[in-house]
C-alpha cells in the first residue's frame, strides 16, 4: 500500500528533475543544491577562477600533480596482483604506504584548492572515500538498438547517470597513466548542452537512453572527455551532472584515483581532512554524510548547514 502512494510521488520527482534541472537527480535534491549555492555558499571565493568554473559549470581542471608522487603510487600498485572481476574492473587494495602517499598528495598539492573549497562551501571539509581502480575492455551483453537495457548489464559506472547524493558531496579523479580517448575516460555532460543530449538520447534514466552509435555521434558536442596526461586533476559534482565511466578499447586498461569529499556539519571537530581514516575505504561514509533520503531530511539538512555554516 505504501508504496503505491509513494511510487508515483517519486516517479514525479525523477521526472521533475530531469525537465527542470537536466539531470538524473531528483527534483527535490536538485533544489536543495541550487538553495545551498545560493544561499549558504560564499559567492565571495567566486572570484578564484576554479571556483567560478566549478559553481557554473560543475567542474574544473586543477593543477597537475608531480609525476614523482604518481609514480610513487605506481610502483606500490605494480606489485598488486589481483585478477579482474566479472566485470573487468579491479580495485586496489590501499595499503597503509599507500594511503602514506595519498595523504602527503592531499596535504601538498591538493589542500590550497581544499581550504578555499572550505570557503566556498562554507563547511568544513573531509575524505569520504578513496578508492584506485583499474578498468579494462568488457563485452557488451545487450544490443546497441536496445532502449532499456536493465542496471544489471553494466559492467561499471557506463550507463549515464547523476550520482543521487546532495552537492556537498564532490570527487576528485587523478589520472595515473595518459587518458586517451579509447582508454575509457570520464565523460560529462556539459550543463549548457544537458537539454540537447537529453533530447536527442531520448535520455530518462541509466536504464532508459538511446544506445546507438548514431545517437552518440549526434551528442558528441554536449561532452566532455577527461582525456589528459599522467597526473591530471579533474575537481568535478556527480551529483549535479550526468556522466559516465568511458568504455575501454581493446587491450587497453585505465587506471584512475578517486575521491569523494564531503562539505558537512555532520562531522564533529575535524582537524584535517581524515577523520574517517581506513573507513574511506568503503563506500558507507559517503553514502551516510551526503544521501540524504526524503525531503523532510534534506530540509533538516539544509537548515543545519546553513547554522552551522562558517562564517568567513
Ligand atoms: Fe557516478
Amino acid at each position: 500500500m505504501k508504496k503505491l502512494i509513494f511510487k508515483p510521488i517519486e516517479n514525479f520527482n525523477w521526472f521533475l528533475g530531469l525537465k527542470l534541472f537536466k539531470n538524473a537527480n531528483y527534483f527535490s535534491i536538485n533544489l536543495f543544491n541550487y538553495f545551498y549555492k545560493k544561499n549558504i555558499c560564499n559567492h565571495k571565493y567566486l572570484k578564484e577562477n576554479f571556483v567560478k568554473e566549478y559553481h557554473v559549470e560543475g567542474f574544473a581542471k586543477l593543477n597537475k600533480i608531480n609525476s614523482k608522487i604518481i609514480n610513487e603510487i605506481n610502483s606500490e600498485l605494480k606489485d598488486q596482483s589481483l585478477n579482474a572481476g566479472l566485470n573487468n574492473q579491479i580495485n586496489f587494495k590501499i595499503t597503509p604506504k599507500i594511503f602514506g602517499i595519498v595523504k602527503k598528495l592531499i596535504n601538498h598539492d591538493l589542500d590550497k584548492y581544499l581550504k578555499l573549497l572550505e570557503k566556498y562551501y562554507n563547511q568544513k571539509i573531509n575524505l569520504a572515500y578513496l578508492t584506485i581502480s583499474r578498468n579494462y575492455e568488457t563485452s557488451k551483453e545487450y544490443n546497441n538498438n536496445s532502449y532499456f537495457v536493465s542496471k544489471k548489464m553494466e559492467p561499471y559506472s557506463n550507463f549515464y547517470h547523476t550520482d543521487g547524493y546532495v552537492f556537498n558531496m564532490f570527487k576528485i579523479f587523478i589520472n595515473l597513466q595518459d587518458v586517451n580517448e579509447d582508454e575509457g575516460p570520464l565523460h560529462l555532460v556539459k550543463k549548457e548542452k544537458s537539454k540537447k543530449f537529453i533530447k536527442l538520447k531520448k535520455f530518462y534514466s541509466r536504464e532508459k537512453y538511446l544506445r546507438s552509435e548514431e545517437s552518440d555521434k549526434q551528442v558528441e558536442d554536449c561532452l566532455f572527455k577527461n582525456t589528459g596526461k599522467l597526473g591530471d586533476v579533474l575537481l568535478c559534482n556527480t551529483a549535479e551532472l550526468i556522466h559516465k565511466a568511458g568504455d575501454v578499447g581493446a587491450n587497453k586498461k585505465r587506471d584512475i584515483l578517486f575521491m569523494s569529499f564531503v562539505a558537512t556539519p555532520d562531522v564533529n571537530d575535524s582537524i584535517d581532512y581524515f577523520s574517517f581514516n581506513e573507513e574511506v575505504f568503503e563506500d558507507k561514509i559517503v553514502k551516510k554524510l551526503s544521501k540524504i533520503p526524503g525531503v523532510r531530511k534534506l530540509i533538516r539538512f539544509y537548515f543545519k548547514c546553513k547554522k552551522i555554516s562558517l562564517k568567513s
